[in-house]
Parts: C-alpha cells; sequence; structure tokens
C-alpha cells in the first residue's frame, strides 16, 4: 500500500518541526511497510514570499491528491501588515476548507512526568484526558466580513447540517471513550448557540441515547477546564470556542508545543497539524519543541492510513523520552535542554 503524504512545512518553527516529523514517519513507513512517499508544498507567508497567494493551486493539488496532509505552523510579523491583501493564515482556512476537514481533534492528555510543568496543581491534573471535538470550517472563521472606515463586521454562520455532522462525530468518539458530552455554546446570547443547542440535543437524543450530554456556556467552560479539568470527557463546540479553549487546554499539559490535532472530514484524507502557531520568536533557532508535530504524526497513521500500530509505537517513544527526563527549552524550567533535532534523535533511537 503506497501513499502520498503532502508536507507543507509553511513558517516560523513550521520547518523545524515538521522535518522531525517526517523522520519519524519515514522510520514508520519502513518498520511496518507502508511505503510512504512525501511531497512538499508551500503555504501562509511562505507561499506569499514566492509571489503566490497563501494556498497557491499547487499546493491544493497536491493535498487534494495525498492521502494526508502534514503542517507544520502559518503566519508571523512579517505578513501581518492589515493593510495586505493576503494574510498567511488565510492558506490554512483555505485548506481545511478546499479539504471539507471539519472536524479538528484535539486531545489533551497530560504526560505523568510533566504534571510540574503546568501552572496547576498536580492534584487538579489528575486524570485528565479530554478530547477536544472543534468544529473546523464554519462559524465566524468563514462568515462574511465587512469593512469600511468606521465600522467592521463578521457574520457568524451555522447550518443544522454542519451542526449535525460534528455533533455525530463527536457522539462516535464519546462511544469509545467514557460516553460523556459537553457541548459548549454562548446560547444566552447567541442565535447560532441556541440553533446548535436544539440540534446538539436532538443528535444524541435520537442517535447517541447511550451518551451522556451536558451544555455548558463558553465562559463557564473557560472556568471548569482551570477548576476541574478531570471531569471532561468529550467537548464539542464550535470554530472559535475550540480555537480558545485548546489553547488553554494545552496549559493542562504543560505546553502548547505539546498538543496534537487531526482534522477529519468525510473519507479517509485527513490533515495534521500542532495547535500551536509559528512561534516567531523562536524561529530558526533550532529549539522548538516538536511533540505536537510528532503526536500528530502518530494521529495521521492511526486515522488516515489505519496503521494503530505505528500511531501508538510513536506515542510510546515519545513518552518514553519525556519519562527519561529529555526536555526542549520550552519545558526545561532553567534546566538543561535539548534541541528539537536531538529531541527527534531521541525518539527515533526508541522506535
Ligand atoms: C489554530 C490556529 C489557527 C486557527 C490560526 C493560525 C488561523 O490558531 O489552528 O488553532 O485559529 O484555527
Ligand atoms: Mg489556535
Amino acid at each position: 500500500m503506497a501513499a502520498l503524504i503532502a508536507v507543507l512545512p509553511g513558517d516560523g518553527i513550521g520547518p523545524e518541526v515538521t522535518a522531525e516529523a517526517v523522520r519519524v514517519l519515514e522510520a514508520a513507513s519502513e518498520r511496518h511497510g507502508l511505503q510512504l512517499e512525501f511531497r512538499e508544498g508551500l503555504i501562509g507567508g511562505a507561499a506569499l514570499d514566492a509571489g503566490e497567494p497563501p494556498l497557491p493551486v499547487k499546493t491544493a493539488q497536491l493535498c487534494g491528491g495525498a492521502s494526508a496532509v502534514l503542517l507544520g505552523a502559518v503566519g508571523g510579523p512579517k505578513w501581518s501588515d492589515p493593510g495586505a491583501a493576503y494574510r498567511p493564515e488565510q492558506g490554512l482556512l483555505d485548506l481545511r476548507a478546499t479539504l471539507g476537514v471539519y472536524a479538528n481533534l484535539r486531545p489533551v492528555k497530560p504526560h505523568p512526568a510533566l504534571l510540574a510543568a503546568s501552572p496547576l496543581r498536580p492534584e487538579l491534573l489528575a486524570g485528565v484526558d479530554i478530547m477536544v471535538v472543534r468544529e473546523l470550517t464554519g462559524g465566524i472563521y468563514f462568515g462574511r466580513k465587512t469593512r469600511s472606515e468606521s465600522v467592521a463586521t463578521d457574520e457568524c454562520r451555522y447550518t443544522v447540517e454542519e451542526i449535525e455532522r460534528i455533533v455525530r462525530m463527536a457522539g462516535q468518539l464519546a462511544r469509545g471513550r467514557q460516553r460523556r458530552i459537553v457541548s459548549v455554546d454562548k446560547a444566552n446570547v447567541l442565535e447560532t448557540s441556541r440553533l446548535w443547542r436544539a440540534v446538539t440535543a436532538q443528535v444524541l437524543a435520537e442517535e447517541f441515547p447511550d451518551v451522556d450530554l451536558e451544555h455548558m456556556l463558553v465562559d463557564a467552560a473557560a472556568m471548569h477546564l482551570l477548576s476541574r479539568p478531570a471531569s471532561f470527557d468529550v467537548i464539542v463546540t464550535e470554530n472559535m470556542f475550540g480555537d480558545i479553549l485548546t489553547d488553554e487546554a494545552s496549559m493542562l499539559a504543560g505546553s502548547l508545543g505539546l498538543l496534537p490535532s487531526a482534522s477529519l472530514g468525510e473519507g479517509g484524507r485527513g490533515l495534521y497539524e500542532p495547535i500551536h502557531g509559528s512561534a516567531p520568536d523562536i524561529a530558526g533557532q533550532g529549539i522548538a519543541n516538536p511533540c505536537a508535530t510528532l503526536l500528530s504524526a502518530a494521529l495521521l497513521l492511526r486515522h488516515s492510513l489505519d496503521c494503530e500500530p505505528a500511531a501508538r509505537e510513536i506515542e510510546a517513544a515519545v513518552s518514553a523520552v519525556l519519562d527519561e527526563g529529555v526536555r526542549t527549552a520550552d519545558l526545561a524550567r532553567g534546566g538543561t535542554s535539548v534541541g528539537t533535532r536531538a529531541f527527534g534523535d531521541a525518539v527515533l533511537a526508541k522506535l
């Protein structure tokens, strides 16, 4: 079974972290006879610098023909001029929409060896194992935007169908876990949230009667993620709330550099990326934490290549390296740290 993997390193630390993930995927490919083939494409600021739009046609075609897409990060101050015609981030949004990957899975499970890295007390972190299911191709990110001299608007829009399919995805995931879903919205203020709440309740009652549902307002959810994180199993929420809550949730794990994500649609093709950004402040220094991207590569093997054993091997290897006390600078707390490449080497050695 040969499979094409599109690799989009993007901007900032993107190239550094994706390079490690590709090395690890190559090792998995060899060990499991996957015959993976990697082809690189431009996206984001790197595409703009080459005189292309943030999602070049060539890149969209490459991804459309691939079994999976591995992406680093996009954006940075270099391309943040508010007057610019395009921003790098638009490339990522266009890619998500083009691939139809409406469900963004963001697992949050603190590693036992890293409990001290979280600003939260260790006793609050015991047993934390959350799957955030973020709607990825709708809502305020994709609504109509207007701008005049004196006023700007961003439309937030959700259809019943968009809500139904993401809730079904959450329901299916909940069945493989503790069968508890918290649906996060702002139904006391937003009409889209009132629709979200009604559709969520109906889909789960009709199709997933075995799954428990609790509705929670997003402000309360932000608080409970810190006060009682272990009480959550699956969280399903709209695009922007999911973006914000997962940056918050990364602090349960100890660093933004740890959380992977899988973006899925119909069919097996997926987009895999760390939840962190391009970290321009440390780009090019070889010190970025590659864990989130390595773990995203594991999700790629699991969800797009149906190779659970290879996925588990990578997760176990990353875990073993952390158990040994190997730390990148973000987690070293002033102690000894290794660079991105050395961390990748340590993971490869385990494999
Ligand atoms: C993320 C990022 C993106 C988002 C940005 C870069 C557009 O923050 O994947 O969480 O907001 O979706
Ligand atoms: Mg984000």
